[in-house]
């Protein structure tokens, strides 16, 4: 702990880096969907609502709680009460876990990128993915093969991991969020430009963004909404709180919340509508309605869309490559993110140098993988994304909260923000911190429960 902190070259870098970090897989595949099957249009109110009420104000409060504590979260909740250092391991410990299977699914984009150019996945893009790619077992207890491909794309991820956070916070992962960031919003414009002009891209764009007004009452429709914005600005993984404590002295903190709150939404409706303009041509070639295929997540990204990259024709090659590059770039700023909470914490511990923790944290993660580059990776994925996205998040979020706002005293935090900030945030950020966000995490955590019982 003698060591100086590491600290980002400009307030850009940092706030690049957060952005790099929220903007994920989440944004592509998860949002489009999220938007659409939850009311279309209407579903904005329950967003923004989140946004406001939970997703900007935890942000706040995680990046006051690094930048005034000056640590990753283990070290922030020590030096805020001795007796919370567990609290603060928690998070850092979820970070770890996701990171085990996000580079997995890293690993299928950067294949399917490859893909891409000679469109190796044929006509049937179901069975190519399940069986000639992923080579998957009829059972999670089987093993099967060890399948190379996977294996030699996770090891890609983990060397680009452990390279960029091996450089450190402003030689390595601030350089690298101020190229693949930008580069990712001109590909997703590319993208969004020749989408919208696609035959059929008007239906798959109607069907988004038309209304359903009855979803604003429905209770499920507001859990989404609450789960996309933590689950989309990587709140509640200790990234935020570790990312804000390499902050200089003097930050304007409150001011950047908002942007990455706004510039993660900004990008969220820019893959919307690139997503459903697609799909929206995709449903007109098939002669079929736009719901029949609308997809999400894996079924979305490794099925449903190389089909329409193939039924395109050449210009499908130039797409599936702008696609996949989208996925890969948005991936490896949120994996990043992980690899840095994940070491920071444990260079604080011990007082380790960077270069050894992290290399450290990059070999255990990389041996783990192995374990998914098998023909059951696909069902250990599914298990233990499902745990953590319905409780592991969730519970850090509210134990943070009660924590921090109830505990530590909301008003303390909210002071030192404020103090350093050119805008305040008034007393309303206590209420959301202390009542609003803790409650509707309570009932998050019970209607997942709920749901699993049923
Ligand atoms: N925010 C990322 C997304 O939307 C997901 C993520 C979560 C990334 C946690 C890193 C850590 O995909």
């Amino acid at each position: 702990m003698t060591q100086k902190r590491d600290q980002w070259g400009s307030k850009a870098g940092f706030i690049l880096a957060a952005i790099g970090s929220a903007v994920g897989l989440g944004n592509i595949w998860r949002y489009p969907y999220v938007l659409y099957s939850n009311g279309g249009g209407a579903f904005l109110i329950p967003y923004f609502f989140a946004i406001l009420t939970a997703g900007i104000p935890l942000m706040i409060m995680e990046y006051g709680l690094g930048h005034k504590f000056k640590g990753s979260p283990p070290l922030a909740f020590a030096r805020a009460n001795k007796r919370w250092e567990w609290l603060g391991w928690w998070p850092s410990i979820n970070s770890f876990i996701i990171l085990t299977y996000y580079t997995l699914i890293l690993s299928w984009a950067i294949n399917y990128l490859y893909f891409s150019i000679t469109q190796a996945w044929g006509d049937d893009t179901n069975s190519f993915f399940f069986k000639d790619f992923l080579k998957m077992t009829d059972s999670p207890f089987k093993l099967g093969g060890f399948v190379w491909p996977v294996f030699s794309g996770i090891t890609i991820i983990w060397l680009l991991n452990w390279f960029v956070c091996y450089k450190g916070v402003s030689g390595g992962i601030e350089k690298l969020n101020k190229i693949l960031l930008p580069t990712l919003v001109v590909a997703m414009i590319i993208i969004v430009i020749r989408g919208v002009t696609l035959p059929g891209a008007s239906l798959g764009l109607n069907k988004l963004f038309s209304p359903d007004w009855s979803k604003v009452l429905d209770p499920k429709v507001w859990i989404a909404a609450y789960g996309q914005v933590f689950f989309s600005l990587s709140l509640a993984m200790g990234i935020m709180i570790t990312y804000s404590s390499y902050l200089p002295k003097k930050t304007d903190i409150n001011n950047s919340a908002f942007m990455t709150a706004f510039a993660n939404s900004g990008f969220e409706f820019l893959s919307a509508i690139g997503v459903f303009a697609i799909l929206g041509y995709m449903a007109s070639t098939q002669g079929v309605g736009v719901d029949k295929v609308a997809s999400q997540g894996i079924g979305l990204a490794f099925i449903a869309f190389p089909k329409v990259f193939t039924v395109m024709g050449g210009i499908g090659k130039l797409f599936g490559v702008l696609f996949f590059i989208c996925l890969v770039f948005a991936g490896i700023t949120s994996s990043i993110s992980l690899v840095e909470a994940s070491s920071s914490a444990l260079i604080d511990k011990t007082g380790a140098g960077r270069k050894k923790v992290v290399s450290l944290v990059c070999l255990v993660g990389y041996s783990i993988s192995i374990v998914y580059s098998t023909g059951a990776g696909l069902y250990f994925l599914d298990i233990i994304d499902n745990f953590i996205n319905s409780y592991g998040i969730v519970t850090v979020g509210l134990l943070e909260a009660i924590t921090i706002g109830w505990l530590f005293g909301a008003s303390k935090i909210r002071e030192h923000t404020n103090a350093i900030s050119y805008f305040s945030i008034g007393k309303w950020w206590n209420v959301m911190v202390k009542f609003i966000t803790p409650l509707i995490l309570t009932f998050m955590i019970i209607s997942n429960i709920v749901n699993e019982i049923i």
